[in-house]
């Protein structure tokens, strides 16, 4: 059927691609045939980036100068801080601000005039992006609240080294190592509405600049990255109600309210990524002595399962449902939840874009036309309202 519509692309193949693989019915992810769950585990976010840019997994000795390098080049021009000072005057949304500074970004890279397609060339500058993300993301947070910016750390991981910029103090392991995890948790997955953006922006040839402030854009809204802090909001609600969780949940729906964080185009089950996370909010929990977020989540979880069958019509808990509470005990302010996740998917983008221009053809499709046919243009004097 050459001519039939498919509303949002639902299930059109466009690409062909070898990074994530995903399977919604069975609820399994793995990114270049590496189980996510595995990732997750026993390779770092660094080691994931490199996995996603070149195939394979690093040794020792390739994985030693790529951290290195892209430690070196986390710092950002004065110019992009003095930008983000004056957003944070004008209380610009956080993925907003960053959606401008990684904009800003291109006039301080040496490379911005190269041919953007050759692949070494999307690499370096993906690097570049990939390492100032984070740098962009906690000045803004520290500027907002009239603290100075703190230096990138030369030590610390791209984890931790966000969380010390945001805080200014080293984070502890567990901290690190949860926030490492949901890093690699959503690096990568598939054609989603930002890494499509991306490569669309890509295929006319336009620079690694223009793609990435494309997606970033197309994952702010609350039908794609935005749904994390919705998330949050909603447990907040809970607890601000003072009612349990189901009593909640019970008199969103009764509202036609929608539960954020359920659902997904792809997943018919329930996200494996949210499988993680929530093993990892649980040991959050337990650490911090802090048990409640978990509790309402597991609880709507139940009710909505158990009760309204949301998951045996398909409806099950997405990523987002999870990484809202993890980030809410790592301390983490809930408008910084979208720009975090870009700061991860900044991987998946570059690895995309990389992969689509070996063999690029310009994103063009088409709409079937349903408008009227022969009109004629009628002088604006002559013309009556229903003309
Ligand atoms: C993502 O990770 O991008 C989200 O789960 C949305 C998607 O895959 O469509």
């Amino acid at each position: 059927m050459p001519d039939q519509v498919r509303r949002g692309l639902n299930g059109v193949l466009v690409a062909e691609s070898e990074l994530s693989k995903i399977d919604g019915d069975a609820g399994r992810l793995s990114y270049r045939g590496y189980p996510i769950a595995e990732l997750a585990e026993r390779a770092t976010f660094e080691e994931t980036l490199y996995l996603l840019w070149n195939g394979s997994l690093p040794t020792r000795a390739e994985l030693d100068p790529f951290s290195r390098e892209l430690c070196s080049l986390r710092p950002i021009d004065a110019a992009v801080v003095q930008t983000l000072e004056r957003l944070a005057q004008r209380d610009e949304d956080p993925m907003a601000a960053l959606r401008t500074a990684v904009s800003m970004l291109s006039a301080g890279d040496p490379e911005r005039d190269l041919v953007p397609t050759d692949s070494e060339t999307i690499r370096r500058t993906g690097r570049r992006l990939t390492a100032k993300l984070p740098t962009v993301l906690a000045a803004y947070d520290r500027l907002r609240r009239e603290e100075k910016p703190v230096e990138p750390s030369e030590e610390l991981g791209h984890a931790a080294n966000f969380l010390y910029m945001l805080t200014g103090t080293e984070p502890d392991e567990v901290a690190a190592e949860t926030f490492d995890t949901a890093l690699t948790l959503h690096a990568d997955h598939g054609l989603n509405a930002s890494t499509f953006t991306a490569m669309t922006v890509a295929s006319t040839h336009a620079d690694l600049y223009s793609a990435v402030t494309a997606g970033i854009g197309a994952l702010s809204g609350p039908l794609h990255g935005g749904a994390n802090q919705d998330v949050m909001e909603a447990l907040l609600e809970v607890d601000e109600s003072g009612d349990e969780p189901v009593e909640w949940t019970r008199s969103a729906l009764d509202e036609g309210r929608r539960i954020p964080g359920w659902g997904h185009r792809v997943y018919s089950v329930k996200d494996p990524r949210a499988e993680i996370l929530e093993a990892r909010s649980d040991a959050l929990a337990q650490s911090m002595g802090e048990s409640r977020w978990c509790e309402y989540t597991r609880a709507i979880e139940t009710y909505l399962t158990d009760e309204k069958g949301l998951v045996e019509q398909g409806i099950a808990p997405n990523v987002d449902f999870y990484s809202g509470s993890v980030y809410y005990q790592l301390g983490i302010p809930i408008d910084l939840y979208t720009p975090i996740f870009a700061m991860s998917r900044v991987g998946g983008w570059v690895a995309h874009v990389d992969e689509y221009l070996e063999d690029n053809r310009l994103i063009r499709p088409r709409s079937r036309y349903v408008g009227p046919d022969s009109r004629s243009v009628v002088p604006v004097e002559e013309r009556s309202d229903s003309v």
